[in-house]
């Protein structure tokens, strides 16, 4: 008997992961909800899903182990702990929270139930953080010295995805700062060294485009950033700097990169080449070719992956279907199910979490200040864990 999976959110990003929820072998139904019940229904008839609901209040009250949540940014963190209230283990789209009020209550809630949380960190499973976790774990890069990481998204492609459910008022939570939605970038570095950033200087640009996204008034959060960088102090001695862009002149592929910098050895990453050196032994090698997801797989069965990714892990029923976001969907919902099953914590579990969040909440902080220098709070490192 397997768990059974309620998904909350019949949108965009939701797509991508329901056939792969109703093909995992320890899943033994799949039940889908939308506010616009249509939506839902239409995904239920394409994958063959018999329960439709029409609220994330009715998954609440029915008899699902999970809940895994793919609603609009601004709703994760009231909607997971309302999930957790009910019992229900809970996956997250990112961002986790928005306030810090909300990231504790998230952390406080995971360790009064015990049920777990896992964020749905694409980050985490990209091939670069892959290849720089198994090379860092085996001292091949030695002590952290600096890394750079950022998530570079133009607002004019995010339109659509604001519009789809926004309503009249899309642009009032488009607006959030950019440093709010950080995980994907500081994920891909301190999910490496499992270090966490202590203190943090940010600057703002101030937009002044004539759509009026970021302008005080025009959002809940009164921003006027469109990008933010940061610099950031981490625990074990080193920097990172995290760019967060969202009015940008960038239309590569990857959106997401880091250049990580140890005493040992340095993965260099931009979208045309990564690059691993060391010097002693002397190594200097593209290492592109290792890291490029194949859209036919590379020869395992499984489609959309790199020779980085651990398949060897995952369940045979996904061999042919579709994965994306460099690979990482596959890894994502397996570690989702075993951990619901197991009731083992996750790698992206709400420590985690938190600590991939709470760095750019502090960091819109001072760039309101203009770049003061703040420390970040830790809300714990939770029980100790591992790659499933
Ligand atoms: N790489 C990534 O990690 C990545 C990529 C894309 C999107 N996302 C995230 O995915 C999330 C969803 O994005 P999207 O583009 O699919 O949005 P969307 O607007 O297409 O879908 C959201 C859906 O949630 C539904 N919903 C809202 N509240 C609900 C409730 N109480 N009960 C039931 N249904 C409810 C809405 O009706 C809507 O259909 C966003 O938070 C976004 O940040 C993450």
């Amino acid at each position: 008997m397997g768990i059974k999976v309620g998904i909350c959110g019949a949108g965009h990003f939701a797509a991508n992961f329901i056939g792969l929820y109703k093909a995992h072998p320890q899943v033994e139904e799949v039940v889908l909800a939308d506010l616009a019940v249509d939506r839902a229904r239409a995904a239920a008839d394409q994958h063959g899903i018999r329960r439709v609901m029409g609220s994330l209040d009715e998954l609440c009250r029915s008899d699902v182990d999970a809940i895994a949540i793919f609603t609009q940014r601004h709703l994760h963190a009231p909607q997971a702990i309302q999930a957790l209230n009910a019992g229900k283990h809970v996956l997250c789209a990112v961002p986790p929270a928005l306030s810090m009020d909300d990231l504790a209550t998230l952390v406080q809630t995971v360790e009064r139930t015990g049920l777990v949380y896992m964020l749905n960190e694409t980050s985490y499973y990209y091939p670069a953080a892959c290849y720089a976790r198994e090379r860092f774990q085996k001292g091949d890069m030695g002590r952290f010295v600096y890394a750079e990481a950022q998530y570079l998204h133009d607002m004019s492609q995010m339109y659509g995805s604001f519009q789809h459910s926004g309503g009249a008022n899309w642009k009032r939570v488009a607006g959030f700062p950019p440093m709010f939605y950080c995980t994907h970038s500081v994920s891909l570095v301190l999910s490496v060294t499992g270090a966490r950033a202590t203190h943090v200087s940010c600057l703002g640009y101030v937009d002044n485009h004539e759509d009026h996204i970021f302008r005080v008034g025009a959002n809940e959060w009164d921003n006027v950033f469109s990008n933010e960088s940061a610099l950031m102090r981490t625990s074990d001695g080193g920097s990172l700097r995290i760019n967060e862009f969202r009015r940008v002149g960038w239309d590569a592929h990857n959106m997401t990169t880091m250049s990580l910098y140890g005493t040992g050895g340095t993965l260099e990453e931009n979208p045309l080449s990564v690059c691993w050196t060391r010097l002693a032994p002397p190594e200097q090698v593209d290492v592109l070719p290792h890291l490029r997801v194949h859209a036919g797989g590379t020869g395992s069965g499984f489609l959309g992956v790199s020779a980085a990714h651990p398949v060897h892990r995952l369940p045979e029923s996904f061999k042919g279907l579709k994965n994306g976001h460099q690979g990482s969907h596959f890894f994502l919902v397996d570690d989702f199910v075993r951990a619901a099953s197991s009731g083992r914590q996750p790698p992206c579990n709400v420590w985690n979490a938190a600590r991939w969040t709470l760095p750019g909440l502090v960091a819109h902080e001072s760039a309101r200040r203009e770049g003061e220098m703040l420390r970040i709070p830790d809300l714990g490192a939770g029980p100790a864990g591992g790659a499933f």
